[in-house]
């Protein structure tokens, strides 16, 4: 009781002191969320990268058009067709892309590969240490510190020369997987009381493959079509450009000249986040909340009503938003989604699972006039299903636990996080990201402390 009544006193003297009125932010000017009025990103660095393309804009005005997505100049559609049209995957050729700047040649991907697969590995000891014996139910909270374990295991960890960046983030990128495997097999042993397995990486493997053995073994196995999948999940999720909130807090943190696994540790905190990486477990249960909701799965006018209710915070988790819709960039359509969602019918098909598809198709159809109406004239925001909206789907056609869903996502964007980090590290205009706040509270007195 007495405690209640502390934390209370605390949180009342809290709010208050965190109280900023509204109207401060269009009278200082203050860019919100770094965004402009027309809500449009607030132009705060050039990058060779990734390049986000969601709108244009006319006479000052934005115009939405279809999303497109580069990686170092190159449409993602084009990646993606190229080494499924090859039959091969693709995710260690996007990473040498987004750190080189070019494609490799066969040659070059062959030894860049056998190089990622010789990193796998985790020292015995740093298993038992940093992954078996401290407890955790969150697989991202034990990826993050085993990321800043790594540090101890690093000869030289603050040092940022080129040369030492490349191999940092090679061993990071080819590290991830393993961890991420790990944790999530510690985490089924203490918790859900399922046999602890902790598999050698199999070198000869694919990234992809190499991580549905890590986590299924083989009797249970995977087929061609789900490592096919993952493997164009991790290529569609490895770059975003600067700006989307965890690549931003990599370049931020990196600025500073700090060393890489503080970056990418803060890199991870960011992503974890429900608005940005976290989101795709929020969709498969907002979905599944709305599967016991809605009674028929066909009917427009009953999945509207219940969007509807999301949207006036009566359903789901009260928040009033529609998880895996919406971004930051894209207005008419989200290219990775695209690409995901045609992929997501096959998977569906294999697995039998058409009818559960259909409502997310339905969603996807309606939501964006559901969202018009409900926001009114005054709204010009023009909403589309984003690429968290169909990946919870098909992790679960994969039988991949929710736990590994935003892990995954960090298994492919450590790869766009570590590029970022060189180029902030790297290119000759250089400075620390230090931006302004204005301080809106007043000057006061100090008042000792039998006084106050
Ligand atoms: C992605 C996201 C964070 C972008 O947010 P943002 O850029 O700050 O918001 P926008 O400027 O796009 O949105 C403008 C308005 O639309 C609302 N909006 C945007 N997406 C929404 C959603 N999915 N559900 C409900 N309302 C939404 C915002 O709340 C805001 O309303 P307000 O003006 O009344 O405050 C946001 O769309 C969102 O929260 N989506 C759901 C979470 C998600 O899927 N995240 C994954 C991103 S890849």
């Amino acid at each position: 009781m007495e405690d209640n009544n502390f934390f209370t006193k605390l949180e009342k003297a809290v709010r208050e002191s965190c109280q900023i009125e509204n109207t401060l932010f269009e009278k200082f000017d203050v860019k919100r969320g770094l965004r402009n009025s027309d809500g449009t990103g607030v132009l705060v660095g050039l990058t060779n990268i990734g390049d986000v393309v969601g709108y244009e804009k006319e006479d000052g005005k934005v115009v939405a058009i279809p999303g497109k997505l580069f990686y170092r100049g190159i449409d993602i559609e084009d990646i993606t067709m190229g080494f499924q049209k090859e039959n091969r995957h693709g995710f260690y050729e996007t990473v040498y892309l987004l750190l080189t700047g070019h494609l490799p040649t066969k040659d070059e991907l062959m030894e860049f590969s056998e190089h990622m697969a010789s990193l796998r590995s985790l020292p015995d000891d740093f298993v038992k240490d940093m992954i078996l014996s401290m407890k955790g139910k969150d697989v991202l909270n034990i990826l993050a510190r085993s990321v800043l374990g790594l540090y101890t295991l690093d000869d030289k960890p603050d040092n940022i020369s080129l040369d030492n960046m490349i191999k940092q983030s090679l061993n990071i990128i080819a590290k991830f997987p393993t961890i991420v495997a790990y944790s999530y097999q510690a985490l089924r042993h203490l918790y859900k009381g399922k046999t602890l397995s902790i598999r050698h990486p199999q070198p000869n493997l694919s990234p992809s493959e190499n991580f549905l053995y890590l986590i299924k073994g083989e009797s249970k196995g995977y087929s061609k079509l789900e490592a096919d999948l993952l493997d164009l999940m991790l290529v569609l999720h490895a770059e975003h450009g600067g700006g989307n909130n965890s690549t931003f807090t990599m370049r931020v943190t990196s600025s500073s000249e700090t060393d890489i696994y503080s970056a990418v540790t803060s890199a991870i905190g960011s992503l974890k986040g429900p608005l940005h990486g976290g989101a795709n477990v929020r969709v498969l249960e907002m979905m599944e909340n709305m599967k016991i909701n809605v009674k028929d799965w066909t009917s427009e006018e009953e999945v509207k009503e219940y969007l509807l209710k999301i949207l006036n915070k009566k359903a789901n988790d009260f928040s009033g938003k529609i998880y895996g819709i919406g971004h930051a960039v894209y207005t008419i359509s989200d290219p990775r989604a695209a690409i995901l969602k045609a992929k997501a019918r096959e998977l569906a098909i294999e697995k039998g699972r058409l009818e559960e598809f259909e409502l997310y198709s339905l969603v996807e159809r309606i939501t964006p006039e559901v969202f018009r109406v409900f926001k009114g004239e005054k709204s010009t925001k023009v909403v589309c299903i984003n690429i968290d909206f169909y990946s919870g789907f098909v992790y679960t056609c994969l039988d991949i636990s929710k736990e590994l869903y935003t892990p995954l996502f960090a298994i492919a964007r450590v790869s766009g996080w570590c590029a970022h980090r060189i180029e902030e590290l790297t290119f000759s205009a250089k400075r620390i990201i230090r931006p302004a706040f204005k301080n809106v509270y007043g000057r006061k007195e100090y008042t000792p402390i039998n006084k106050r």
